[in-house]
């Protein structure tokens, strides 16, 4: 067996499993999910009138690319919502591709970049983090390197501290822009220093976008890593992929659909890996996909769900826990450490005592510089309804309250 298997990290959400295993909540108080960042808002019905009035397409093996209507939606709706030109959709020389979900793309990117010859290569990782870029640089055989993002550097990957010797062996950077969990947006002039880095270093830049769509202010939708490099003055987005998903935007986590979009170089190397990998998408899927990132009336419908959500949740939360509203995104990345509780036993008691789950944050973190980032926080994910989400801050106050 390949044994990097190994050396993947047990997943958060099997971790909290067995932290509340002996456990029994309270019977009287329904279960309130708050610790999986999976959107509970209704699919829109035309999603799915679109996946079902496509199911002839079943009879078809996809193309790796997708179709044409969808690489032309997906481009058409980058040029609408960063301002700048559609990408490429040309076959062959595209800037666009269908992925089936970020995930596995965030996972294959680095299964497609590393260079296996290469004695010691180095992928970057903000810390804490989504726990694929660990998983994917672990089995390409590359290691990761961690920076911390914290309260003290406003939760910013410092590009500064990074070693020399981790810049000559570096081949692929992670950034999460909106973060998970922090929420962090990163600003043009942060996009500027990492732009001139992987210029000077040579590495791809893996820009996970998939929040981009959950703000809270109409006029001011998060930068995204396309548009900052065309603000930029890179054309043909030297080096840089982003990812995108319907996940989050349109209410459909198991639709498993977003795109990869960027340096078409990179792409096309990508594309013919993805050959190989068969990760083709579903015309059916396909088909719902392209009327999804068509339509952005059900997303501003969304954003409103959560405007209300963080509006009344924020405040009660902020009472007992440091925390604030995020630049984007649907978590709530909230300190404990006033309670006098770590994050474990924070977690482990809230559902003991009063049935709401939340995630620790040290389980989205690994141990760096002597310390753990995560270790002081909660990740609150505002993803039921309105009221859920509610009467979930309620109980939390209450315990906090209690401590
Ligand atoms: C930071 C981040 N990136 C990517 C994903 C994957 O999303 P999907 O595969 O549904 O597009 C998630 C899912 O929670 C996430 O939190």
């Amino acid at each position: 067996m390949n044994p990097n298997l190994d050396r993947l990290q047990t997943y958060p959400f099997e971790k909290l499993r067995d932290l509340y295993a002996t456990d029994t909540p309270p019977a009287d108080l329904p279960e309130i999910k708050l610790h999986i960042g999976e959107p509970q808002h209704p699919t829109p019905q035309f999603i799915k009138d679109a996946l079902t009035a496509n199911l002839g397409g079943l009879a078809n093996y996809p193309a790796t690319s997708g179709s044409d209507a969808l690489r032309q939606s997906i481009a058409d709706w980058i040029a609408r919502r960063y301002g700048i030109p559609a990408p490429h959709v040309n076959e062959g020389a595209t800037q666009v591709l269908p992925v089936t979900g970020s995930r596995e793309a965030l996972f294959a990117i680095a299964q497609a970049v590393i260079a296996p010859g290469h004695s010691k290569p180095v992928v970057i990782s903000p810390n804490p983090f989504y726990q694929i870029y660990e998983g994917a640089a672990l089995l390409a055989g590359a290691r990761p390197f961690f920076l911390n993002t914290t309260p003290e550097n406003g939760f910013r990957m410092d590009w500064a501290g990074v070693p020399t010797e981790i810049w000559r062996d570096c081949q692929l950077v992670y950034v999460c822009s909106p973060g998970n969990p922090t929420g962090k947006v990163m600003p043009l002039e942060e996009w500027r220093t990492l732009f001139e880095l992987s210029d000077r270093h040579d590495f791809v830049i893996a820009a996970d976008e998939c929040y981009s769509e959950i703000y809270f202010d109409e006029t001011q939708p998060p930068l995204g890593g396309l548009q900052a490099a065309r603000q930029l003055g890179r054309d043909d987005y030297k080096n840089l992929v982003m990812f995108s998903s319907l996940s989050k935007r349109s209410n459909v986590p198991g639709l498993r659909s977003g795109f990869v979009a960027g340096d078409a170089a990179i792409l096309k190397k990508f594309w013919l890996y993805r050959t190989y990998q068969g990760c083709a998408m579903s015309p059916p899927i396909q088909a719902a996909s392209a009327a999804a990132w068509r339509d952005e009336a059900h997303v501003a419908d969304n954003r409103r769900l959560y405007v209300e959500k963080f509006r009344q949740v924020t405040p009660l939360i902020a009472r007992h826990l440091h925390t604030a509203q995020p630049d984007a995104g649907f978590y709530l990345w909230a300190s404990v450490a006033a309670t006098g509780l770590s994050d474990t036993e924070f977690a482990r008691e809230l559902r003991r005592q009063y049935n709401v789950t939340v995630l620790p944050g040290s389980y989205l973190a690994r141990d760096v510089g002597g310390i753990n980032p995560g270790r002081d926080f909660i990740r609150i994910a505002l993803v039921a309804g309105v009221e859920e989400c509610l009467e979930a801050a309620r109980r939390i106050d209450a315990f906090c309250s209690s401590l």
